[in-house]
Order: C-alpha cells, then structure tokens, then sequence
C-alpha cells in the first residue's frame, strides 16, 4: 500500500509479541517499546533529505553527510512518550514535542487537552509518535494540529495499527507516510485494537 511501511525487523517483532503478552509487566513493557521504538526511528528516517557537508579528519579535508532539516519528534501523550527514551538515543539532537489527545471512551474521540511545538514548525523534518493507531481519531487530530501551525513534513509512526485506522489516516491525510510494526485484525466495540496489546497507556504507567 502507498504510504504504508510494515517493519518486519526481527528484533521489532520479537518486541512486539512480548508486548503483546500481557504478562508483561510494566517495567519490561517500557523496556521493549523504547527499544522497539529506536529501531523503528531507524527504519523510518532510511529516506530522510541529507546534505553533503565539508568535514577535516585529523588526516585530510573531505566531505561527508549530515540530515538537512532538522528533526521534531511528536510524541501524542500520554503513550508516545513510552517511545520517546530510545528514539532520542538514536538521534539526541533532535527536538521534542508534545501533543496531549485524550479519547472519549464513548464517542471515541479525540480532544486536544495540551500541545507545544518546535518553532518553526515548517522547518522540521516531523515525526509524529504514538504507539496505537486503533480508529485513527488521534492521529489524524495530531496531524491536523501540526498542518495547521505549518508543519511541512511529516511522517507517523505507529507500533500498532488498526486497518480501521490507516483508513482514516489515508483518507484525511493520503500523502504522510505511516510506519507500523503491524497491521492487526480490526476493532472491537470499544474501539480497542484485536488482538492488539490493550491500553498502551496503562500498560506502561502501571495504571
Ligand atoms: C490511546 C493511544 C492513542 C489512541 C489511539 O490513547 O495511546 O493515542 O488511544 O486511539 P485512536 O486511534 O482511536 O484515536 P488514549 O486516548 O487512551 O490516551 P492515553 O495515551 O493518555 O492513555
Ligand atoms: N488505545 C490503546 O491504548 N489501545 C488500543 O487498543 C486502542 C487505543
């Protein structure tokens, strides 16, 4: 699919089933999100703009690479942030923001309760982190969000995806390529992900 990349990476996926066992206690759960969320960072940026920069090695003048714009990592609160430790092991320099989301347990929407943005926005390479794409509310919310104050480039990353939810996002938003370690089956009543990993947010922060 367009604008769609499943990472089949070994070691994504093997993270990703202990994430899903829900004998997983929390201590272990941040653990394998935050590596699982480095190496997803990696195979999400293989594409990003570099320029060709002037370098002097202790023997000789030459050139080398550096990324040409810099990057915002997104995380949508509260969950993101479970990815945040190891994607900025990755790349320290890049800047951090924050979008808060809550989903209405009923309706299933999405309300914006808090965000702050690297500025200008328009300047970054952004990557917008959650680690559950289920109805797809929350991240077509945090991408609106970003369109809206000007950002330019964007990119999602997602552990989880529904199909429900790729389908919202590629009909709001068809061009901003979403990265996802899987595709699950579908939703279920309470629009939670089958078989899916349950509450993200929960599972990491013990509540
Ligand atoms: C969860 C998850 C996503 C969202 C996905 O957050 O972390 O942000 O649901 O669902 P959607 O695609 O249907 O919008 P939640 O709203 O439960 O907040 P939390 O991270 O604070 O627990
Ligand atoms: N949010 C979660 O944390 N889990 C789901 O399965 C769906 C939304």
């Amino acid at each position: 699919m367009k604008n769609l990349t499943v990472i089949t990476h070994p070691i994504v996926q093997h993270n990703l089933t202990r994430l899903r066992d829900a004998r997983t206690a929390p201590e272990d759960f941040r653990r394998l999100l935050s590596e699982a969320a480095a190496l997803m960072l990696y195979e999400a940026t293989r594409d990003l703009k570099v320029k060709r920069i002037p370098v002097t090695t202790p023997m000789a003048r030459t050139h080398g690479t550096a990324i040409a714009r810099k990057v915002a990592l997104i995380p949508v609160l509260r969950a993101g942030l479970g990815m945040m430790d190891g994607m900025l092991r990755l790349l320290p320099a890049a800047h951090v923001g924050f979008i808060g989301l809550k989903r209405d347990e009923v309706t299933l929407e999405a309300k914006a309760y808090h965000y702050s943005l690297p500025s200008p926005i328009k300047d970054f390479e952004v990557l917008v982190v959650d680690p559950m794409l289920a109805t797809g509310g929350s991240t077509v919310t945090a991408l609106d969000l970003l369109l809206h104050h000007g950002a330019r480039h964007l990119r999602v990353i997602n552990l989880l995806a529904a199909p429900e939810g790729i389908a919202k996002v590629r009909e709001h938003h068809p061009n901003i390529h979403i990265y996802t370690a899987a595709i699950d089956r579908r939703l279920n009543a309470k629009g939670y992900i089958l078989p899916g990993l349950g509450d993200a947010g929960d599972r990491l922060f013990g509540t």
